[in-house]
């Protein structure tokens, strides 16, 4: 099942360091007559000029894409990065629990030594007991970059609402579930399992910048 994914980290590693990092959040929309659920993904994509790419199912049944929608969103005015919102929708058996992956390289240049970028949202739409219905996922954004004063420690509470009502638990990827390719952790940050991302510089050698592979999950409560 995941042949595909290394395939393409050969086709797109030759590229150059432009990426700032992504995120994909999904709600059912609706039942179809035939049973199927239409689902809306969206993703915000950052790269350094305005350019996009392409998630792929790795699993072996995500459903058909029926539309995809690219807009700009912000863009940075002496074009260091560009941001990307992609409204995707998909048409899925009920009951489905798939994998989209986004992949390729390059990160940007960064102090925990990362190239290859790799992105999996896992998506669970089999009906809740609680609520008779396809789970949400939680709601966060991203910034595509921020900056701190090297010299000051820093806790940035990530914001995020789950519309089920869910308790959302934040952690980094684990290379077990293939969520990440290379999954060295930022050596200055540390991330709490209720989303808060500390900074905590021990000298001005660690100036630079750092990349952050997480995942934000709910559970029931
Ligand atoms: C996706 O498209 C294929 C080929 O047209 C079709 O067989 C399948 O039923 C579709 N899946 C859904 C969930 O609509
Ligand atoms: C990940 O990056 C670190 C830092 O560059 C490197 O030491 C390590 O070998 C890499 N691991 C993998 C699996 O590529
Ligand atoms: C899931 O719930 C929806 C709406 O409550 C219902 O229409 C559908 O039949 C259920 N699907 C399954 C597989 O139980
Ligand atoms: C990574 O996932 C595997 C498989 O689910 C699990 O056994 C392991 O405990 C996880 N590792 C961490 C650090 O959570």
């Amino acid at each position: 099942m995941f042949v595909s994914l290394l395939l393409l980290l050969l086709v797109c590693s030759a590229q150059s360091s432009h990426f700032y990092g992504t995120v994909m959040t999904y709600y059912p929309k609706n039942t179809n007559a035939d049973g199927s659920l239409t689902v809306v993904l969206r993703y915000k994509l950052s790269f350094h000029e305005c350019t996009s790419d392409l998630w792929y199912c790795a699993s072996q049944d995500c459903g058909n894409e029926t539309s995809l929608v690219l807009n700009v969103v912000d863009q940075e005015s002496s074009g260091e990065w560009c941001q990307i919102e992609g409204i995707m929708t998909r048409r899925v058996p009920s009951y489905s629990q798939f994998e989209l992956v986004l992949a390729g390289g390059n990160w940007i240049n960064n102090n925990n030594g990362i190239s290859i970028w790799v992105a999996l949202t896992g998506v669970e739409l089999r009906n809740r007991s609680d609520i008779g219905q396809a789970n949400t996922s939680p709601q966060t954004t991203i910034l595509p970059v921020l900056r701190v004063p090297s010299n000051c420690r820093r806790d940035f509470h990530l914001l995020d609402f789950d519309p089920d009502g869910d308790e959302v638990r934040c952690r980094y990827v684990n290379s077990s579930l293939f969520e990440c390719h290379n999954c060295t952790t930022p050596s200055v940050l540390s991330l709490s399992e209720s989303c808060i991302l500390s900074f905590s510089p021990t000298s001005s050698v660690n100036e630079g910048s750092y990349i952050v592979q997480m995942v934000m999950e709910d559970f029931p409560r």
